[in-house]
């Protein structure tokens, strides 16, 4: 479903360029749940953010699902964004004055959906993340652990063929992380690939197949 073959990807500054990935390759098939896990600053981020295709590598292969993402213009790239991927942030932003449907939505208005239908849609995705008893909140109403429920929810929106959750568990005491990590394999149990960015091994064990970041490159940690 993905393969990505021995990207590089520096950032330049002025006066120095920092170099975070080198030559990394990946496999990931449909349906797998991948965790990568990695100490801060190696790069986990940087990798997640060209997968979702929010940016590109400087060299190397990258293929989605037969497209060749690596030679894609931004408008391509919006694309197979909006048709393929969801993404939940390390830091998730809401519209702070729209209410939690309106926020799950959002994916919808660019993809010219009505906001009846938005709306339907995202009820029943926020009734599925655990929050059909808060539809008229406001993102500033909710706990940690709704709000990255109602990220899951948004990045679901769009029903992609791909999740990915950069630190979904990042500010959750342990029972929260659970129960978002249990949310995550019921939704992978019924197909969704997810690739997901933690600090915590606990709920890297949840994914299939576990990575470390080092060095610019993966390594394969635990399962197959
Ligand atoms: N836009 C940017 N411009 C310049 N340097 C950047 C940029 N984004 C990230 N970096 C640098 O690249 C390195 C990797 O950043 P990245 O965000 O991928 O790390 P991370 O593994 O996700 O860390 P964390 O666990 O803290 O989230 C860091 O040293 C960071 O300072
Ligand atoms: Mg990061």
């Amino acid at each position: 479903m993905i393969q990505v073959r021995a990207i590089d990807k520096s950032y330049t500054l002025p006066g120095q360029k920092i170099t975070v990935l080198k030559k990394l390759s990946l496999d990931i098939a449909e349906g797998d749940f991948v965790a990568i896990m990695g100490p801060s600053g190696t790069g986990k981020s940087t990798l997640l953010n060209l997968l979702g295709c929010l940016d590109i590598a400087d060299s190397g292969s990258f293929i989605l699902e037969q497209n060749t993402i690596s030679k894609m213009d931004d408008r391509a790239l919006a694309e197979i964004r909006n048709r393929k991927l969801g993404f939940v942030f390390q830091s998730t932003i809401f519209v702070d004055y729209l209410d939690l449907p309106d926020n799950v939505a959002i994916p919808g208005f660019y993809s010219g959906m009505s906001h009846f239908d938005g709306r339907q849609r995202a009820i029943g995705l926020l009734k599925q993340v655990g929050l059909g008893h808060r539809l008229s909140h406001l993102p500033g109403q909710l706990s940690g652990g709704e709000s990255q429920r109602v990220a899951i929810a948004r990045a679901l929106f769009n029903r992609p063929r791909i999740l990915l959750a950069d630190e979904p568990t990042g500010n959750l005491d342990r029972r929260n992380s659970v129960e978002i990590v249990n949310m995550l394999r019921g939704l992978n149990a019924e197909g969704l690939t997810i690739v997901l960015i933690t600090h915590d091994e606990t709920v890297a064990r949840a994914a299939g197949k576990i990575f470390t970041m080092q060095d610019g490159e993966l390594k394969h940690h635990a399962g197959q």
